[in-house]
């Protein structure tokens, strides 16, 4: 990374890229696994050195793949600054086929809101305007117990976060606004959500120890009620829209989203249960039954046994599924165990939460040939996905919340104008939405660019735009929708045609005319927000903060 605070520009030593930023504004010690982990951490301090990592270390899946799928795709989705994402497969066909669908995310009212925080306004409203039933959150609890924030400081940075969504075209009619601390409805959710999750996940998912004060782990569970919140009057496919760091509490409230369901639907092949692992490889084993089976339209357990038991490495490959030996094992002694119990695949319901009527509604209402056991009941004659929304349906006949898995949605972070991660706490590396409109000019006028040292070797190489934060400017925000101006900028940077000071002349002027529109349209929406049904004011004041 190249900075240039004045020209000329000169390299910097080394790459500051890969160095963990300075904390945002948190409290947390940074953490012992070291500056260039990957450690998603929602209190820490993690820069994301290698974007690819998520995918292979976490199964953030790439946004690049879903993004055919996707009707009207925003501009920071066609730009790969939305890069991953978690299921959103549902999402955007809900959107795709006009079903319901809803989006929510939360904001920490711990300073003021700024450029990075805009491109979570704009995929709520994005979606918001896709048909999605839209949620924009103030985690107040949060930043009380989790970041030390007084109610006072709470309320004042609560109300500029609320203005800025609304003046970026978030509809309050369409969609709800609410505030963690005054809304009973939410806590109710994570108190039950809080029932099927116990500390030692809290350990291993954040890293709680014995210091960690409890209203923190209060506000996880609030923030998983916040996810699965938009669910509450039905199931629907719901994004999350958030950065990577966040990570952890979707994959958690995933978690939690299924424990809360009153019964599993799982593929089977016969009475005994099966792990994922060994379900693909008995389900493998089963379209083999011609080799091995002498009625082949009964195969018995312990004849596909004898003849996995057999098979050469040659063979396993043959059967396209990913097999370890301790796999094969025990789905060998699995089958054996099953004798002469004829192998037949079917959909097992598994009783999780169910109370016993809901159980007997769902024995009753599953059509064909069926087997009752004591926790589960198999059906032979449904598919999977049939029997997925038989299982959601009894469960909302019976008061039960069916969600739906929720999804996400992963943005890069902005690369602070100074270098190293865009922080709160360092004003120079960051834009408030706030801040005065000449003082944003200069603010992108001292920025850090990808230029080279000198004008000859720009013209010569090309500037450097993929590790400049004023291109990303341009890419994030400044050049809005229009892709082709956002393409050009690129282009003339690399190609040297380009060189940093009028380049930032132009992006500071755009800078400052975004600035100055957007308080404008704060000020006009300033009424709107007093009218909302959202307190303004704390009833909690005066309550000393948690200091974790
Ligand atoms: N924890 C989030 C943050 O640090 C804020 C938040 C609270 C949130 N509840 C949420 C984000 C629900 C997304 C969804 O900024
Ligand atoms: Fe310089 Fe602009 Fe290229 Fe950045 S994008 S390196 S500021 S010319």
């Amino acid at each position: 990374m190249t900075r240039d605070h004045d020209a000329p520009e000169r390299e910097a030593a080394d790459d500051e890229q890969t160095r963990p930023a300075r904390p945002d504004g948190g409290a947390d010690a940074d953490s012992a696994a070291g500056a260039d982990d990957v450690a998603l951490d929602p209190w820490g301090s993690s820069t994301i050195a290698d974007y690819r990592k998520l995918f292979e270390e976490f199964g953030i899946g790439e946004f690049d793949d879903v993004l055919a799928e996707v009707p009207n795709p925003h501009y920071l989705m066609r730009r790969g600054v939305i890069f991953g994402h978690r299921d959103y497969e549902p999402v955007a066909e809900a959107l795709r086929e006009g079903e319901e669908a809803a989006v929510l995310s939360g904001f920490m009212p711990t300073g003021d809101p700024h450029i990075g925080h805009k491109l979570v306004f704009d995929e709520i409203i994005w979606h918001q305007e896709q048909g999605a039933d839209a949620y924009g959150l103030i985690a107040d609890l949060e930043a009380h117990s989790a970041r030390g924030m007084s109610w006072e400081e709470i309320d004042e940075h609560a109300r500029d976060y609320l203005l800025s969504l609304l003046a970026l075209g978030f509809d309050p009619e369409e969609g709800e606004l609410y505030r963690q601390s005054e809304n009973r409805e939410l806590q109710d959710l994570a108190f039950e959500l809080g029932s099927k999750a116990n500390f030692s996940e809290f350990q291993g998912i954040y890293g709680f120890d014995g210091e960690t004060n409890v209203s923190h782990m209060q506000s996880v569970v609030t923030q998983m009620a916040d996810i699965l919140y938009p669910q509450l009057d039905e199931p629907k496919p719901t994004v999350i829209p958030v950065g990577p760091d966040q990570d952890p509490h979707v994959r958690f409230a995933r978690d939690l989203a299924a424990r809360m369901r009153f019964f599993g639907v799982t593929e089977a092949y016969a009475s005994f249960e099966l792990d994922d692992a060994e379900r693909a490889l008995v389900g493998a084993v089963y379209e083999k039954r011609d080799e091995y089976a002498e009625e082949p339209d009964r195969p018995r357990c312990e004849e596909a046994g004898a003849w996995l038991a057999e098979l050469d490495d040659a063979d396993l490959d043959e059967l396209g599924v990913v097999v370890d030996d301790r796999v094969r094992e025990s789905a060998v002694e699995k089958l054996d165990n099953g004798g002469m119990e004829p192998l037949r695949p079917r959909v097992r319901f598994l009783d999780l939460n169910a109370t016993d009527e809901a159980f007997e509604s769902l024995v009753e209402a599953i059509d064909g040939e069926k087997r009752r056991y004591d926790e589960h009941v198999d059906a032979f004659d449904l598919d999977p996905e049939a029997a997925g929304e038989l299982a959601r349906e009894v469960e909302l006949d019976h008061g039960g919340y069916g969600f739906v898995p929720p999804s996400s949605i992963y943005h890069r972070f902005m690369t602070g104008l100074t270098g190293g991660k865009m922080s709160s706490s360092i004003p120079a590396s960051h834009i408030s939405l706030l801040d005065d409109p000449e003082e944003g000019y200069d603010k992108v006028k001292a920025a850090t660019t990808g230029g080279r040292d000198t004008a000859e070797e720009q013209r010569e190489l090309g500037g450097k735009a993929d590790e400049c934060p004023v291109y990303e400017l341009y890419a994030y925000l400044l050049a809005g929708d229009d892709d082709e101006f956002a393409k050009e900028v690129y282009d003339e940077c690399v190609g040297g045609e380009r060189l940093c000071g009028g380049c930032k002349e132009q992006a500071a002027e755009l800078m400052r005319e975004f600035l100055e529109d957007h308080q404008e349209k704060r000020e006009e929406v300033e009424a709107l927000l007093e009218d909302l049904d959202i307190s303004l004011t704390s009833s909690r004041r005066g309550v000393a903060p948690g200091d974790d």
